[in-house]
């Protein structure tokens, strides 16, 4: 095929989840270049956290609009990456713009090729709460990619129904599984052959310890929210002398702040920086449990066989809790208490959690999309 026939899919990329969720899909468009050109653009609504992955999948982008600024309003990221994205997609012209999940950079995405009257394809469709304010603003910004979209890449049939009850039409639903799966099943594979290296002095710390992960940033959880889930984690730590604690924490300064006030300095807690992906495959499958209210990780973990306790008050991703690898358990401090009091106690409940098969995905997701691309006219 000459040149000029190939089909243009321009893939926008600004935080870290849509950077390893997006990499195997412009990984397989690479594999395909007979067919496709794949310029990516990243808004870089995260910085450090961005380039993390895209380094990991040897993603490099050909447009950087380098929007992050230090504690950024929604507004600010907005305003920035829709003038930025205006003006890559004047330049590329694209056929299909993909964007992925519910940030405000997939929100924008969307939206800009709404303007310029660009197709549209949408990763990780269909997920609802059906509340608007949580998770917040994600609930919403998907609600709208999936009102703008023409492709709707669902990953569940749960997703697909979702999208199905707002009207979308059933023929342009695609149910592929989710990325991620296909994502973590790549670096599992590499952290099994060589294990990657972690920040200085915590494989010793934590090697002969039962090791429970964390990770926190919901925005509808700042503020009272933060506090009662670092003063659950200071119960248990101070509870379970056998346990210890590791949480690579967001640099949202949000979170940075009251994690630090509260767990800083406990000699069960371990604070590091946010780990580059292969360090914390190889970490989650390294813990017993996953305490944590991140999207991602409640996708991930069951396929490594970890409980997942869910730090949200209501979740879009049901299927874990419905297959029984998760469960929710808030953001009140005696929840999570004696929600982990429980699963620590109980090596069988944690054993049968374990033992569920993962609902998300069977890593061939970017596969699947990519044939559907292909198939765009
Ligand atoms: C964003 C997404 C959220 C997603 C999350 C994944 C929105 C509105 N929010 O939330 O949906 O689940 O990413 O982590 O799209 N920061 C850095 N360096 C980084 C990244 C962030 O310093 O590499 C700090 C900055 O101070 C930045 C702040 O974190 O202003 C917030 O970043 P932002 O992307 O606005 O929100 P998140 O809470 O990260
Ligand atoms: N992750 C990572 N390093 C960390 C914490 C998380 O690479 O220190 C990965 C995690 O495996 C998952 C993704 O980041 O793939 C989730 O990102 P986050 O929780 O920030 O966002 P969400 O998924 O909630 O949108």
């Amino acid at each position: 095929m000459k040149k000029d026939m190939k089909k243009k899919i321009l893939t926008i990329i600004g935080t870290r989840p849509e950077a390893i969720k997006l990499a195997p899909v412009v990984l397989e468009l690479k594999r395909r270049q007979d067919l496709f050109n794949f310029p990516v653009c990243v808004t870089a609504q995260h910085r450090e956290m961005l380039d993390q992955p895209l380094a990991l999948f040897g993603i490099k982008p050909d447009y950087d609009l380098d929007i992050m600024s230090p504690g950024q309003t929604l507004a600010q990221v907005t305003a920035r990456a829709m003038e930025g994205l205006d003006n890559v997609v004047s330049q590329e012209k694209p056929d299909v713009i993909l964007v992925q999940g519910d940030t405000t950079t997939a929100f924008c995405g969307a939206l800009t090729a709404y303007y310029h009257q660009i197709k549209v394809g949408h990763l990780e469709a269909g997920l609802r709460t059906g509340n608007k304010y949580a998770p917040f603003p994600e609930e919403i910004n998907r609600c709208m990619v999936g009102r703008i979209a023409d492709l709707h890449f669902a990953p569940t049939e749960t997703a697909r129904q979702a999208l199905l009850d707002e009207g979308i039409a059933n023929p342009t639903i695609f149910v592929t599984g989710n990325t991620v799966i296909d994502a973590l099943l790549w670096v599992r594979e590499r952290v099994q052959a060589a294990p990657p290296e972690l920040p200085k002095g915590l494989f010793e710390a934590i090697k002969d310890q039962q090791v429970i992960l964390v990770t926190g940033h919901r925005r509808e959880s700042f503020g009272d929210g933060f506090d009662n889930i670092c003063l659950a984690i200071r119960a248990i730590a101070d509870s379970f002398m056998d346990v210890v604690f590791v949480y690579p924490v967001h640099l949202n300064p949000n979170v940075g702040e009251p994690v630090n006030r509260i767990l800083g300095g406990h000699p069960r807690i371990h604070l590091i920086e946010p780990l580059s992906y292969a360090p914390f495959v190889w970490l989650m499958n390294h813990s017993i449990i996953v305490l944590t209210d991140s999207g991602g990780v409640q996708e991930e973990a069951p396929s490594l066989g970890k409980p997942v306790l869910v730090m949200r008050e209501t979740t879009e991703r049901p299927e874990g809790i419905t297959a029984g690898n998760a469960l929710l358990v808030g953001i009140q401090r005696e929840r999570i208490v004696e929600g982990l009091t429980q699963l620590l106690r109980n090596s069988d409940q944690r054993a049968a959690m374990a033992a569920v098969n993962n609902p998300y995905g069977d890593g061939q997701a970017a596969q699947r999309i990519v044939d559907i691309l292909a198939k765009v006219r």
